[in-house]
C-alpha cells in the first residue's frame, strides 16, 4: 500500500486493529455514527461476522482485503454513505440495491409504508398500487411484500432508476406483481388505482447547497429538487392523482415536516381530503394520507 498522509492502515494489521483504527479515524472525522460505520465496513468487506470481530481480533487479514477496506474507508471519509459504498441498503424488511442513479432510501420513508399498509387493511385482498417516483422501489416493493394480493406499477422519469427498481423486484421475487414505466409521474397511467404512493423530490432549490454532503453530492439531483418552493412535484402528483385514484382511493405522500401545511393546502385545492398525518420515529410529521371523495 503506498505511504501517504491520508493512508489509514499500515503494516500488517489484524482484524481487531483494522476495526479500532477505522473507528478512531471515523470519530476524528466526526462521522455521525463512527462505530457502526466502522463495524459495517469491516464485517462486509472482510466477510466476517460481528461475533468473529469480537471473538477473534487477532485474525490475520490478507493484503488485498486490507487494500479494499482502505479504498472503501477513504470513500466514507470523502462523504459517501455506507449504503452507497456497499451498494445496498436495508429498508422495511428488504435488502435493496442502491446505485448512483437512485436515492438511497431513508428510514423516515417507512412512515409512508405504514400509512399505505393501513389503507390496504386486508392482507390478501386484490389491490392495484402505483408508486410515482419509485427510485429503488423501496416503497412499492415493501407494500407488495406485505400485501400478497396487490399488484403495482412503479413510475420514474429516470430509466436507470427503473432498472434498479426492477432488479430489486427480482431480487425479492416480487417482479411477477410489479411493472415499471418511464413517465412524468402519473401522466402515462390510464388505470384506476386503489392506492397511489409518492415520495417526490421536495427540497427547495435554494436549500440543496446546504444539504449534508452525503445527500448533496451523492443522491441524484432529480430525486431532490422540488423547485423554488419545494412543491412542484406535489402539484403534478396531486393533479394526476385526481384521475388515477378510484373513488374512495388513497394517496400517501412523504413530506418535509416544515412543508406540512403548504402540501396539505395544495392537495385540498385539488379535491383531496386529508385522512391522517403520521410522524416518523423522530416525532416529525413525515407522511400524509389523502382520500379522493366517493364521487
Ligand atoms: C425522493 S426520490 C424517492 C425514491 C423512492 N421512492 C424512495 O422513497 O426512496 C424521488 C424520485 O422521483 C423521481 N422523479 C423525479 N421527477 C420525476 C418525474 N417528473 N416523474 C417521475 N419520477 C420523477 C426521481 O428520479 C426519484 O427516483
Amino acid at each position: 500500500m503506498p505511504e501517504s498522509r491520508g493512508v489509514i492502515f499500515t503494516g500488517e494489521p489484524d482484524l481487531g486493529h483494522l476495526y479500532t483504527t477505522l473507528r478512531r479515524r471515523f470519530r476524528e472525522a466526526q462521522i455521525s455514527t463512527p462505530d457502526l460505520d466502522a463495524r459495517l465496513l469491516v464485517t462486509e468487506t472482510l466477510d466476517v461476522t460481528t461475533t468473529q470481530l469480537i471473538a477473534n481480533p487477532r485474525m490475520a487479514v490478507d493484503a488485498d482485503q486490507v487494500a479494499e477496506l482502505e479504498r472503501r474507508a477513504q470513500e466514507r471519509l470523502a462523504g459517501r454513505s455506507i449504503g452507497r459504498i456497499l451498494g445496498r441498503r436495508a429498508f422495511w424488511s428488504l435488502d435493496l440495491r442502491v446505485t448512483d442513479d437512485t436515492l438511497e432510501p431513508r428510514p423516515e420513508t417507512e412512515t409512508v409504508v405504514e400509512l399505505a399498509l393501513a389503507a390496504l387493511a386486508t392482507p390478501d385482498a386484490p389491490a392495484l398500487v402505483a408508486d410515482l417516483g419509485v427510485g429503488t422501489g423501496a416503497i412499492l416493493l415493501s407494500i407488495l411484500s406485505e400485501r400478497l394480493g396487490a399488484h403495482g406499477v412503479g413510475v420514474d422519469i429516470s430509466f436507470k432508476a427503473l432498472i434498479e427498481a426492477r432488479r430489486n423486484a427480482e431480487r425479492h421475487n416480487l417482479d411477477h406483481r410489479a411493472m415499471f414505466v418511464q413517465a412524468n409521474f402519473g401522466s402515462a397511467l390510464a388505470q384506476q388505482f386503489d392506492l397511489v404512493v409518492s415520495n417526490p423530490p421536495y427540497i427547495t432549490t435554494d436549500d440543496i447547497a446546504g444539504l449534508d454532503r452525503a445527500v448533496r453530492d451523492f443522491d441524484p439531483l432529480l430525486a431532490l429538487d422540488g423547485g423554488e418552493d419545494g412543491l412542484n412535484a406535489y402539484r403534478v402528483v396531486f393533479t394526476h392523482a385526481q384521475h388515477m385514484l378510484r373513488p374512495g382511493g388513497t394517496l400517501v405522500v412523504e413530506i418535509d415536516p416544515a412543508a406540512r401545511d403548504a402540501v396539505i393546502a395544495e392537495a385540498e385545492r385539488r379535491g383531496l381530503e386529508v385522512e391522517t398525518v403520521a410522524d416518523d420515529l423522530n416525532g416529525d410529521a413525515r407522511a400524509v394520507s389523502l382520500r379522493r371523495g366517493m364521487v
